[in-house]
Order: structure tokens, then sequence, then C-alpha cells
């Protein structure tokens, strides 16, 4: 799943990565490391093609890795790579929230970023009885899929909920983001909440929301991994045939 977001990541244009990271969560660097054991059994065995494979994985990104000591929130997350990020814009990717679409979603909003150099939001029409899944805006709308967005809120009951327009995992941010989730208190479940910085945002820049092209998974649940999983298998040049008949 995270590469499949560092993949998106890379066809948007975007090279410098920042992963972050927690106890319990060495696979993840050791996957996009070079796996010396695993690459010398595979050339002993003459295996080529898996070893290409292989080596493919580690020389796919350049990445800084920031461990989150404590899981606070992703608000909180966000807060652990300011150093990393520095006084420039960047995107945030929820490598759970799988997109599949033509131009990557995260280009989507860099080009919307390049119109109006204000932070993006990926949103996306979902029934209102799902709105209590997701951070939720309330925006006017300015252009084909484009909205200004005036307030949100994470994981509103239907009954209160400002739009049927919930928040995808994918963000560009302007360096304001900072202060403004050093700002923030603990909110939903006692977590800095990403939605209630960028709320506090609001009060002092201008922030868009994107209804993004394409097909979402949300592969942080199980029925929703296995359909992402199925989908994205038949959608392959090497092997969806096969796994069709
Ligand atoms: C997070 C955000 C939420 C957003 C969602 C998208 O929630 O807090 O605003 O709508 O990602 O997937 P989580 O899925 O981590 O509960």
């Amino acid at each position: 799943i995270i590469q499949y977001g560092v993949e998106e990541t890379l066809a948007s244009g975007v090279e410098n990565i920042i992963i972050v990271t927690g106890r319990g969560k060495s696979a993840i660097e050791d996957h996009f490391d070079v796996s010396f054991e695993l690459e010398n059994l595979l050339q002993s065995r003459g295996k080529t093609q898996e070893l290409e494979v292989v080596r493919a994985v580690s020389e796919l990104i350049h990445v800084s890795y920031i461990r989150q000591k404590e899981a606070l929130g992703l608000g909180h997350a966000v807060l652990v790579t300011k150093e990393l990020v520095a006084e420039e814009p960047f995107a945030v990717v929820l490598a759970d929230d799988v997109i599949v679409s033509e131009r990557p979603c995260l280009r989507q909003l860099l080009d919307v970023y390049d119109q109006t150099g204000g932070s993006v939001l990926a949103v996306m029409e979902v029934p209102k009885e799902e709105t209590a899944r997701y951070g939720v805006i309330a925006a006017e709308q300015v252009g084909e899929r484009l909205y200004r967005v005036r307030d949100m809120v994470e994981k509103p009951a239907a009954e209160t909920a400002p739009s049927n327009l919930a928040i995808i995992g994918r963000y560009v941010l302007t360096p304001g983001i900072f202060g403004a989730l050093g700002d923030t208190p603990p909110g939903r479940l006692g977590e800095i909440q990403l939605t209630d910085g960028i709320r506090g945002l609001l009060a002092t820049e201008t922030v868009y929301a994107y209804r993004f092209e394409g097909q979402r998974y949300d592969a942080g649940d199980k029925l929703g991994f296995l359909k992402a999983t199925v989908e994205l298998a038949l959608r392959r040049e090497d092997l969806g045939e096969a796994f069709r008949a």
C-alpha cells in the first residue's frame, strides 16, 4: 500500500519523500532498502528477473524517515515533519487511501496549487450516512470541481455534517499549517487532528478543495483492502489477464 502511495507521489513529480513511521513499522524501511540477503540468494540461484524487481524497489526513492513516538493523531504526524519540510509547501499522502486515476490524484491537486498558490484538499462526494468516517467541508464551488473551503469538521454525524464532500487522504499544504497545528489543541479522540489544524489555517489563508477524478479504495478497511487488491491485480500488465481468468 505504501509503495502505491510512493509511486503516485513520484508520478506527480514530487521527488523528496518523508515517511512518518513508528514503533513496529520497520518493515517499511526494510522494504525500500537494498536487501542484501534476498539479492544474494536470488543471484546465487540465477533468478535474474526476480532480482531486478527487488532492486527496482530500492532504487525507487530517496526517502527520509521520521518517527512519531506516540500515536497522537494525524495532525501530530504532520507536525513532526516540520524541521524536515522547512518553510516550503508540501504534500501529505495517506497511503491507506489508494486512488486509481489517469492523472495521479496528487498531480491534480498540485495543478490547482500551481494556479492558486493556496492549500488544496482532495474531496469526494459520499453518501450522507458515511460522513462520520471523514473530515467534511463546508464550501462554495468556484470552478469546475473546485471549491473554496469555508469551514471543516472531523467526522461529523450525518445530521450535523455541513455537506457530503469528504476529505480523502491527499493534501497540498502551505507551511503556514505548522503554526496552525502548533496552536491546535487535541480534538476528537484526544488526538491532534489535521482537519482542526487546516481549520485554523482558514483564519489567515484561502484553502481550496478539489473533487478529484479517480477511483478511491479505503485500504485501511478490510473490505476496501480486498477490493483494492483485486482491482489493482486486474489492472496489472504482467498478471491481470491470468488473474482475470
Ligand atoms: C483521516 C482524516 C480525515 C480524512 C480521512 C481520509 O481519518 O482525519 O479527515 O477524511 O483520513 O481517509 P482516518 O481515516 O485516519 O480516521
